[in-house]
């Protein structure tokens, strides 16, 4: 619950005038109001589409009209700022902290602290690796491994008749995200000996580096036909090296994708992509909920995967592409 319920100053200032001047007028009734909630949310950065539209959707959801004071901090990939806007939200005494994790491992200092100073840790998005889980209060985030499991059955069952040589452009490494994704693809290379992972780097979930390494691989004169790339937008760069070189995405190079966001279900559409597995970052109207529900004394459970779902061609139509609102 918010730490700070308080009695309106000008109602009670109201009442001492009229007590003062011996007015018979009624006094209004006081009603308490709630203080906003005050949110501080830890931000992974502004890497990719998906995470502006995380973004939004957490500033849309704590706005002042719905009662909360949001504070935000954009951590720019780096784990050690974020640990730093946790420090911030500690001090500034918040009533609750949002943290969208860069990385699973070395949260344990930190989220301690947060629970001395009786502040309930919602983690967002991807997950962490927490010695006890006592240090947060829920989760709620996506199935990465289920979303790598997921694009290695489309590609089981849609390329099957042709040796694959894979070119894999990694998220950041030790995110839940490319852990998950990644542990999908491998578990597919171990049971499919036809498939041959001929790349593998990191290009840190970004166009630019989903550019250069495709470039890179291009360069090396290194023989593919497959990138598997853990998300849209270093498909977006991946896609501008292949046509720069003179090759067709989708024809040459079958190209896997991650987040459906809706650029990219256009390129799904035209055939660009072959097939784009839903990564949703509309947390905010989410974690809303969680709090409003811990605000009401009620339990939210520890861990939420949100539903999602995957396109190509055959599934894909315009009337999803409109109503995409990321
Ligand atoms: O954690 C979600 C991932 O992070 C999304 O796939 C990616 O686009 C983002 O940067």
């Amino acid at each position: 619950m918010s730490k700070h319920p308080r009695y309106s100053l000008t109602l009670l200032c109201l009442a001492l005038l009229a007590l003062l001047c011996g007015c018979t007028a009624p006094v209004p009734v006081e009603e308490p109001y709630k203080e906003a909630i005050v949110v501080g949310f830890s931000q992974v950065g502004a890497e990719s589409d998906w995470r502006n539209a995380n973004t939004l959707s957490m500033q849309q959801a704590f706005s002042a009209s719905n009662g909360y004071r949001l504070i935000f901090d954009d951590a720019q990939q780096k784990q050690e700022k974020q640990i730093t806007a946790i420090r911030n939200f500690i001090h500034q005494g918040v009533d609750y902290i949002v943290l969208a994790p860069t990385t699973e491992k070395g949260w344990d200092t930190v989220l301690a602290e947060a629970k001395a100073a009786g502040i309930p840790v919602i983690i967002v998005d991807r997950m962490i690796e927490a010695e006890n889980d006592s240090l947060f209060t829920c989760w709620i985030g996506s199935d990465f491994l289920g979303e790598g499991r997921n694009a290695v059955r489309w590609m089981d069952s849609h390329l099957e008749d042709r040796p694959l040589r894979i070119v894999h452009l990694q998220g950041n490494i030790g995110s839940s995200a490319q852990i998950g994704r990644t542990a999908g693809l491998n578990e597919g290379l171990s049971t499919h000996p036809e498939w041959e992972l001929v790349y593998r780097a990191s290009g840190d979930f970004t166009q630019a580096k989903g550019q250069e390494l495709v470039e890179a691989v291009l360069t090396q004169g290194i023989d593919f036909n497959v990138i598997f790339s853990e998300n849209d937008n270093m498909t977006y760069g991946a896609i501008d090296a292949l046509k720069n070189a003179g090759l067709t995405p989708g024809k040459d190079v079958t190209i896997i994708s991650f987040d459906a966001s809706r650029h990219a279900l256009e390129l799904v559409m035209s055939g660009e992509i072959s097939y784009d597995v839903e990564c949703n970052p509309l947390h905010g109207p989410r974690v809303e909920n969680i709090i409003q529900r811990l605000e009401s004394g009620l339990e939210s459970p520890k861990l939420t995967y949100v539903e999602e779902s995957a396109f190509d061609a055959a599934t894909i139509t315009p009337g999803l592409l409109e109503s995409r609102g990321y």
